[in-house]
């Protein structure tokens, strides 16, 4: 088996973690990385990770996401959130990261008339353009969590909180919004059975 096979076997969500079992910081490191690294439409890059160490703030944060025992033991706590307003199209970020690809200008303004066009449905709701910027937060959380796994480090996506309280609690900028928790740390106990749908329920071949 490959070894992104045997990660994707060892990942599960992790229910109870070994409150006494650290990551080491190289390897956090490099969870870190992966999420910088990772795809983003446009090459946007919404996310914004908060990594959360205190105690207390990891409390209270436990009693907005379900009270699930996850976010107080794990090793790291990381939560991915976005910055939904210095994507709008238009915005002076927009144009750097488009430059940033060392084209010509007026190839930059092409590109900046695309994103436009592409963005201007999403953006007049507030609502999908934090659902947008989520979308891209789950490729992060996807390869962090799976490159946890080759390390033998396991996870716990977290997606069961109230979304309102984890935001005042983090006291989030203005435009900026909580897109996924993910607590990384070492089991305690064993791993169930994985349990999936069969191939010949989810691919069609047309
Ligand atoms: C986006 C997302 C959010 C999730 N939120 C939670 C959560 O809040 N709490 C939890 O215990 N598990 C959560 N899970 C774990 C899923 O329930 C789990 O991945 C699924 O049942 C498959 O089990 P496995 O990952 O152990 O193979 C979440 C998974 C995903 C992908």
């Amino acid at each position: 088996m490959s070894e992104f096979l045997k990660a994707m076997a060892f990942r599960h969500a992790c229910k109870a973690f070994d409150t006494e079992k650290q990551i080491p910081a190289e390897q956090f490191e490099q969870i870190l990385e992966v999420a910088r690294t990772s795809p983003s439409s446009f090459g946007m890059e919404p996310w914004r990770l908060i990594v959360v160490r205190k105690p207390a703030l990891r409390k209270a944060l436990k009693s907005a996401c379900w009270n699930q025992n996850q976010i107080t033991d794990c090793s790291e706590l990381v939560i991915l959130t976005t910055d939904n307003d210095t994507v709008r199209s238009g915005t002076p970020y927009v144009r750097k990261m488009f430059e940033r690809r060392g084209l010509p200008s007026d190839a930059v303004d092409t590109y900046m008339g695309v994103y436009k066009n592409y963005l201007e449905p999403i953006e007049c709701d507030e609502v999908l353009l934090e659902n947008w910027t989520a979308k891209q937060c789950y490729i992060a959380l996807a390869n962090m969590m799976t490159y946890a796994a080759t390390l033998e480090i396991d996870s716990c996506p977290i997606e069961g909180f109230d979304k309102e309280e984890v935001e005042a609690i983090l006291d989030l900028e203005y435009g900026h919004s909580v897109a996924v928790l993910c607590a990384f740390g070492y089991r305690v106990n064993p791993q169930s059975p994985q349990k999936r749908l069969d191939v010949k329920q989810i691919i069609e071949y047309r």
